[in-house]
Formats: C-alpha cells, sequence, structure tokens
C-alpha cells in the first residue's frame, strides 16, 4: 500500500526521493507526490497515475534542487485517487509538509474540532487532518515539532508511518510508526527514510526499524532520537546491517519482476531448505520449530491464519500436516477469524503465514490468538517484519525480496517451510517411520531441479495461453493436495488479467459449476498421477462431454489426459504431498503469459497492493 520516502543529508533529494518511490512502486498505488525543500523554497508536485507521470510533472515545472525531501504513493483509502488528496500535504500556515501510511480512524471528529477552530481543507485525506492537528499543538502548545507530533499522535486512533518537517527548520525530519513499517538508512551525516530498505540500498546499508509505537527525530550532523510515543521514554536506536543487495530488488534482464521470480523459484526453494534439511545425517532442523518442540507436540490442533497467496499455502500445510503428523489443522482466513469469535484453547498453535509480515488483518489474528493465550509461530519472508517481530517464534522463507505483487515463489518458499516443520513434527510424534522420514528428505532436495524442468514447458504455455488470452472466464479444478493449487491458479489469473477464474475441487463440479461448461469455458484441470488420477480423469470426461476445452497439468509421460485434454503442460514426477511445488509453476506461467498478451501491467495490477497494510 501507500509507500513513503524522505531524504535529509548533503546529497540532492529530488533524485533520492524519485527513485525510492519507484522502488516502492511494486507496494501498489494510484497516485504519488514529492516535495522538496532547498531551505527557502518548497518545490512540490502531486498527481494521479504513476511515479513516471510526476516525474515528467515536477521536472517540466520546477527547479528540484534541495538536500531536505519527502515523496509518497498513495493508495486510496479516505478521499478518491486525484491531485488534491495526494500527498504530501501541508498544514494551513503551509510551514509544516507531512506524508503518511494508513489510516487515522478518528479524523473525522479531529476535522470537526479543527474546522471550528478555523482550519480549512482542501483535500478529503485523514492525513490533512493530521498535519493540521499537529500544527494547532504546536501553536497552543509552543512546543518543537517532535513534541508537537507526540502530542497529536497520542490523539489519534488507527495505523500510520510518517515523515513531516517544518520549514522552519530544514535541518530536522520527525517520524514516526503504528502499524506501518518505517525504516530508517542511516548515513554519513545523512539519513534515509523508507517504507522498507530498498530505496536507500545503494547509499547505505546500515538500518534503523522503528518499533510500532516509537517515534524518531532525525537531525544531520547529529543522532538520532527515538522515544515512545506513548509514554515518552527514550530508546537505543538498533542499527541493523542490511543482508539485501541491489541485484535481488532489479529485473535481472528480464522483462517483469513476476518472471523473474517465477524463473527464481528453484534457487528459492534451495535457500529455504538450505542449512535445515540435512539429507545425510537424515535430520531436519528448524530452531524456531525445535526450541517449541513441546508446545507443536502438545498442540490439540493447528490452526492456519493468513490472506490470499498464503491462505492458499496454509490450505496446502493443512492436508500436508494432516497426512503426515496426523494432527487436526484449521485454516481461517485472518480477516474472518479476527472479527468471529473464535475457540482459541491454549494449546493450540497458531501459525501466520505471511509474505510482507505486514498483513493488517493477519497481524490482528495474530494479537488475538496471543491475548487468549495460544503460542503463535510465524512463517514470513520478510526479515525483521511486523508479523515476524509480533510472533513467539518462527521460520523465514528466504525466497528473497517479491516484488512482482502476484506472489509466486512466496508461495512455493512457504509451503516448502511448512512441509519441513510438518516432516519435524511427524518424525518427533513417531507418525513416520525413519526411511519415509529419509526418502522425503531426498525427494524434497530434488524439488529445485524438478521445477527447474516444469520452467522449460514455458514456450509451449505461451503457445496456450495465446489461444485462451480472450476468454472471459476460466475454471481450475484439482482434488486434494492440488485443490488449494487451483485456488491459487485461478487467483493468479484473476489478479493480473482481470479474467473472471474460479477454483474448485474437482469433485464439487457435479454439485452446481457444471452448469457453466460450454465451448466458451477453458477449465485447466490439474491431473498428476499421484492422488485420485482416475477419479480426476472422470471428472475431465465430464467436462469433455460438455464441449468444455481441457488444459490438463499432467505428469510427464500421461497419456490417458493427452487422449482427452485439447493442451496438455507436463510436469515431472513427485511424491504426492510435493507435487503443489511442481503444479503451481505451469499456473503462474499461464496467467503471466495471458496478462502480458492483453497488456496488463503484469508487476502492479491496478487497485491491488503487495503490502495490505488496512483492514
Ligand atoms: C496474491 C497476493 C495476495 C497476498 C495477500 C497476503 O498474489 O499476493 O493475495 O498473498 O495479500 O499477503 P502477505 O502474504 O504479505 O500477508
Amino acid at each position: 500500500m501507500c509507500g513513503i520516502v524522505g531524504y535529509i543529508g548533503h546529497r540532492e533529494a529530488y533524485p533520492v526521493v524519485l527513485n525510492g518511490l519507484k522502488r516502492l512502486e511494486y507496494r501498489g498505488y494510484d497516485s504519488a507526490g514529492i516535495a522538496i525543500y532547498d531551505g527557502s523554497n518548497l518545490k512540490f508536485s502531486k498527481t494521479k497515475g504513476k511515479v513516471a507521470d510526476l516525474q515528467l510533472k515536477m521536472e517540466s515545472e520546477i527547479n528540484t534542487s534541495g538536500t531536505i525531501g519527502i515523496g509518497h504513493t498513495r493508495w486510496a483509502t479516505h478521499g478518491v485517487p486525484n491531485d488534491v488528496n495526494s500527498h504530501p500535504h501541508f498544514s494551513n500556515s503551509g510551514e509544516l509538509v507531512i506524508i503518511h501510511n494508513g489510516i487515522i480512524e478518528n479524523y473525522d471528529p479531529l476535522k470537526k474540532e479543527l474546522i471550528k477552530r478555523g482550519y480549512t481543507f482542501k483535500s478529503d485525506t485523514d492525513t490533512e487532518v493530521l498535519v493540521n492537528l499537529i500544527e494547532d499543538v504546536q501553536k497552543k502548545e509552543g512546543v518543537k515539532l517532535g513534541k508537537a507530533v507526540q502530542i497529536a499522535l497520542n490523539q489519534t486512533i488507527g495505523a500510520y508511518a510518517i515523515a513531516v518537517f517544518d520549514k522552519k527548520k530544514p535541518d530536522e525530519i520527525v517520524v514516526a510508526r503504528l502499524g506501518s513499517p518505517l525504516a530508517i538508512g542511516v548515513g554519513e551525516n545523512e539519513f534515509f527514510i523508507a517504507s522498507d530498505a530498498s530505496p536507500f540500498l545503494e547509499f547505505t546499508k546500515e538500518a534503523i526499524y522503528l518499533e510500532d509505537g516509537e517515534m524518531a527525530v532525525i537531525r544531520t550532523h547529529k543522532e538520532i532520537k527515538i522515544r515512545k510515543i506513548h509514554d515518552d521514554s527514550l530508546v537505543d536506536p538498533y542499527v541493523q546491517e542490511l543482508q539485501m543487495n541491489l541485484e535481488q530488488i532489479e529485473k535481472g534482464g528480464y522483462e517483469h519482476f513476476m518472471l523473474k521470480e517465477i524463473y527464481e523459484q528453484p534457487d528459492a526453494i534451495r535457500d529455504t531448505f538450505r542449512g535445515r534439511m540435512l539429507v545425510n545425517e537424515g535430520i531436519i532442523r528448524m530452531a524456531g520449530v525445535d526450541d517449541n518442540i513441546d508446545k507443536f507436540l502438545n498442540a490439540k490442533r493447528i490452526i492456519i491464519v493468513a490472506c490470499g497467496t498464503s491462505w492458499h499455502a496454509g490450505l496446502v500445510a493443512e492436508y500436508i500436516f494432516e497426512e503426515l503428523a496426523r494432527v487436526p489443522v484449521e485454516v481461517e482466513y485472518a480477516s474472518e477469524f479476527r472479527y468471529r469469535n473464535p475457540v482459541i484453547d491454549k494449546d493450540d498453535v497458531v501459525i501466520a503465514i505471511s509474505q510482507s509480515g505486514e498483513t493488517a488483518d493477519t497481524m490482528a489474528a495474530i494479537k488475538m490468538a496471543k491475548e487468549q493465550g495460544a503460542f503463535v509461530f510465524g512463517v514470513c519472508n520478510v526479515v525483521g517484519s511486523s508479523i515476524s517481530r509480533e510472533t513467539h517464534a518462527g521460520a523465514y522463507t528466504h525466497a528473497g525480496p517479491e516484488i512482482g505483487v502476484a506472489s509466486t515463489k512466496a508461495f512455493t518458499t512457504q509451503i516448502t517451510v511448512l512441509t519441513l516443520m510438518a516432516l519435524q513434527l511427524a518424525k518427533r510424534k513417531g507418525k513416520i517411520s525413519t526411511s519415509d522420514f529419509h526418502k522425503y528428505l531426498v525427494e524434497l532436495e530434488s524439488i529445485p531441479n524438478k521445477v527447474t524442468l516444469a520452467l522449460k514447458s514455458n514456450e509451449h504455455i505461451e503457445e496456450v495461453a495465446a489461444i485462451y488470452k480472450n476468454t472471459k472466464n476460466c475454471l481450475y479444478l484439482g482434488r486434494g493436495f492440488n485443490f488449494p493449487v487451483a485456488l491459487e491458479g485461478a487467483l493468479k489469473l484473476k489478479e493480473i488479467s482481470y479474467i473472471h477464474a474460479e477454483g474448485y475441487p474437482a469433485a464439487e463440479m457435479k454439485h452446481g459449476p457444471i452448469a457453466l461448461i460450454d465451448e466458451e469455458m477453458p477449465v485447466v484441470v490439474i491431473a498428476t498421477k499421484k492422488g485420485h488420477y482416475e477419479k480426476v480423469v472422470s471428472n475431465i470426461q465430464e467436462i469433455k462431454s460438455r464441449s468444455g476445452k481441457i488444459i490438463g497439468i499432467v505428469t510427464e509421460g500421461d497419456v490417458d489426459v493427452r487422449d482427452l485434454a485439447d493442451h496438455v503442460i507436463e510436469v515431472p514426477e513427485t511424491i504426492e504431498f510435493l507435487t503443489p511445488l511442481l503444479t503451481t509453476i505451469p499456473l503462474q506461467l499461464l496467467s503471466y503469459h495471458i496478462a502480458v498478451m492483453l497488456g496488463k501491467n503484469v508487476d502492479q495490477p491496478r487497485n491491488l497492493a503487495k503490502s495490505v497494510t488496512v483492514e
């Protein structure tokens, strides 16, 4: 969702802020803006549309020089996407300039109060209310900017990551966070501010991640002062060494991040099990699980909470945990779980899955489960993210930065981590034999090479995509371990090509969706040799006899489905519970090619955000 970038120091701020915004485009946005200050003149531009539109506007209209600057990509919540509602926003005096990611929920009463006090508003945003509230506090209390921000934030309800400066103090930026991420890059007499570290990677590898409820006053030539917003206590800055490098966040010769990330899956899966799965020794080592093994062994059930693609990974994990470790698993949409009154026992283990580690609903579900005494384990990709810090223990997926909005490598690496966990638990519970355990490790180790083989069908998949690119609807069917893959395949097509798609368990066809089948309806059927193969073949026959078009995802060498289907795409053979790691690949590529052929913005699909920090 919204992205924020800021710079204060000795460089020209504009290129730093502009390139930073480009790096944050993946978060999803509908408008953008930048303000640069040179100590006497404030130059700013805001526009609905892309950062490239902003750049054109900014560079054609104004001189951009100045060493303090802030920029923003906005994903509209309060107020439609337009130039006026774009950030930065200014206080009535024009002295304070702010950018904000999040939602001030009580903005309406605050706004009414400010209007009574003579303030006027140009935009419909909650952010303009906040900047005027800060100005009002400054005036009423006669305090410095930092204090005014603190007092104002203590009057708000909601979520925020903000950066604000006062034209009267051009050597200072004040930042604060609650519920939305904020990283500070620490350079030599210069500081960078951003929603994540990617905008400042080429300038510094040292970063401070503000914790929820913290604010910082950042001054050039001075150290950073961090304090708790609520009680004013000082916090020692904890400077981390960043592990990310620039290459990881660039396209590296691929046309889109999504394609790069699809192709990175063999390495990403390998990185995820590296050091954890010691095949020769026949062991799995996962500190987060091993250190809390009693919690897992005593768990009467596992509850998995997640959203979107991560929820699909949770569904695959349900099948794997129940199959291998024989423990009951429930998989919940975090957004539903948090708002109903779920029964959570202190002996439940809750696993929260999130690529970004920032998803607001998943975060709220975690907090609720913790309050009710459950042990909460996080499976996140982004190191140091809010969810990874909020959970009792966890395991990272090590997929590397995922920039394309549509999740690809995050999904397969989540399944990899969850498979390792299920195997470890199954072994510790004595539910699988040592020889099976070893056999499974060997097979899991071979998966990256098999993914590479699956990727070799790319050209054939592109041909299939060309045939179906103009379809209006598409059905995806799978059974057992591959039912969640059908859901995931449909989600991928929907989100990047805007074609309506549904995923279904194949056997449910007869209970309704079969009515949709005619010669216009492509049906993607996952029909690998293992797992209800004959039953899926019967389902294919049912579709065929109603003139549906069949795209079969089959095991290498398959003949039965080949005879029935209009097209088949092969994946290598593997043991049944590992098939999702392979069957997912052609579905990702199919959606990708269709979206490219339709001219859609593959990496930044409309209306979507990479990190959903509002509920
Ligand atoms: C789909 C997609 C989303 C995310 C969902 C959860 O391709 O990316 O459905 O999976 O928003 O996000 P995380 O995993 O960051 O919690």
